[in-house]
């Protein structure tokens, strides 16, 4: 048993980081019949790391199934980001502990992800969710088929490190989309802010070599892809941990030339947003004139408390400077209210950042503490009733500019592409914009994959409709 440890998981020393590339193949025959049921919370690093589980469990013999109570397997790849991460996934395991006791007592339930790397949640599973057969952490998903098959069916099997991390390459993905890709190019942050876990559930920051990034772009091309998104915490600090290697703006340039129809990159830090990035997304057609650039908070003394490394006005010139220089921009945010003892005016400056910057959208959060980060321990004085009245109030700003963003859209022809049937519509499909705006529009599902052009008709605060334009 290896269980998690929040002071190694802190630790950064000077060792380097080691270049893994994996060649092992396993027998198909091992788990064959046996069903996976696979839930993912959280971001799209996380989204990412299932498409690499769901590949390991098939190489291994196991099939995909969407009913949990047809399934062998129940992994759940959780996220550790807020409170309420946990809440969903103590919720949803009740439901598997039911499965187990009531339909088929040899269900395998796996709990991995960056809440398996928390020390308190491992304990809280070992307590008191003892039927919970597995938990592995972010550092091992390589290891998986080895935990399934030395797994001791007689006790709870914990194998988590808290280390800095390494990078293994030729991961095999069982991506989820045939025209659209994520593709990681970065591992782990040393921003270190003070409310996030993220530093100590994903180690270290540690860059993938550009030959091997630019080699999976140039294989995804060639597979038919049409959009990259190129993924890390902190995507533009790509290279700052390797000697020689190129920095954000060289790979985005590097990345572009391969001829990949639509580039995206998320998620970037202010304070590592260079002019030759600007001048890169500006210069190629195919880099989407999108940009998500996490304010988290408008107050200069909030900022410094979170260690975010940059002041209110820095970031708006930040901010002015990609609007001025990439045509037709949309830039999104990350916004968190309440950190402890956000005062009014602390509020306030954040108000007046959205007021200037008007947001195509952002994503508000309410502080919510992490156990083991520097924000978990200072005395909080606001009350949860005060900080659902900001959220509240900057919700409803940042809305009345999506829809003004949204508007300027009307009458205009935008290539989109089409992602899947609308749910609530299936004579409609829909799709996202070059600057990732959703549009729903009436289509078939032989247009899913393709580009369109689409005339907007209509503007809502969070998606646009749309016709087809001949
Ligand atoms: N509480 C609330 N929101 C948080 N985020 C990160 N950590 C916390 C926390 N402890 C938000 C930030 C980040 C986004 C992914 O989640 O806004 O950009
Ligand atoms: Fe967390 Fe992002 Fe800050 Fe890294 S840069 S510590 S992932 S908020």
């Amino acid at each position: 048993m290896n269980l998690p440890n929040i002071n190694d998981a802190r630790k950064r020393t000077d060792k380097k980081t080691e270049y893994i590339y994996l060649d092992k193949d396993y027998d198909k025959n091992i788990f064959n019949g046996k069903k996976y049921y696979l839930k993912t919370y959280g971001c799209q690093m996380n989204v990412h790391d299932s498409e690499e589980i769901a590949a390991r469990l098939e190489s291994i013999g196991f099939t995909k199934v969407e009913d949990l109570e047809k399934a062998d397997l129940v992994i759940l790849n959780t996220c550790a980001i807020r409170e309420n991460a946990h809440d969903k996934l103590y919720g949803f395991l009740g439901r598997c502990k039911h499965v187990k006791t009531s339909i088929n007592k040899d269900l395998i339930i796996a709990i991995c992800g960056c809440m398996a790397q928390e020390e308190n949640v491992c304990n809280f599973i070992k307590e008191k969710h003892p039927y919970v057969d597995l938990v592995f952490g972010t550092h091992n998903i390589c290891d998986l088929e080895e935990l399934l098959i030395n797994k001791d069916n007689n006790k709870q099997n914990i194998e988590v490190y808290s280390c800095e991390g390494n990078v293994y390459e030729n991961i095999k993905y069982n991506r989820d989309s045939k025209f659209k890709a994520w593709v990681n190019i970065q591992y782990g942050c040393d921003k270190f802010c003070t409310y996030c876990i993220v530093p100590y559930t994903r180690g270290k920051q540690r860059s993938r070599k550009s030959v091997d990034i630019i080699k999976e772009v140039e294989e995804l091309v060639k597979d038919g892809y049409i959009e990259v998104t190129l993924l890390g915490q902190n995507v533009n600090a790509y290279g700052k941990d390797l000697d020689g290697e190129l920095n954000f703006a060289e790979l985005l340039q590097k990345v572009a030339d391969t001829g990949i129809k639509r580039l995206r990159f998320v998620t970037s830090h202010p304070w590592d947003f260079t002019d030759d990035m600007i001048s890169v997304i500006a210069k190629n057609d195919n880099i989407m004139p999108y940009v998500h650039l996490p304010l988290q908070s408008g107050s200069d003394r909030i900022l410094k408390l979170m260690g975010r490394r940059y002041t209110k006005e820095e970031y708006i010139s930040l901010f002015n400077k990609i609007k001025e220089n990439v045509d037709n921009v949309s830039i999104t945010t990350d916004i968190i209210v309440g950190f402890p003892n956000e005062t009014v005016e602390d509020f306030n400056e954040t108000l007046d950042v959205v007021n200037t910057c008007k947001f195509d959208s952002a994503f508000t959060f309410i502080y919510s503490p992490r156990e083991g980060t520097p924000a978990a321990k200072m005395v909080d004085e606001v009350s949860l009733e005060e900080k659902e009245k900001r959220l509240y109030e900057l919700n409803d700003l940042i809305n009345n500019y999506s829809l003004l963003n949204n508007k300027k859209y009307l009458g205009k022809v935008v290539e989109v592409l089409v992602e899947g049937l609308n749910e609530k519509d299936n004579a409609k499909v829909f799709g996202y914009t070059d600057t990732m705006k959703l549009v729903n529009f009436e289509g078939s599902i032989d247009l899913v994959g393709k580009l369109v052009n689409i005339e907007i008709t209509d503007a809502k605060s969070f998606s646009l409709d749309g016709k087809i334009k001949e």
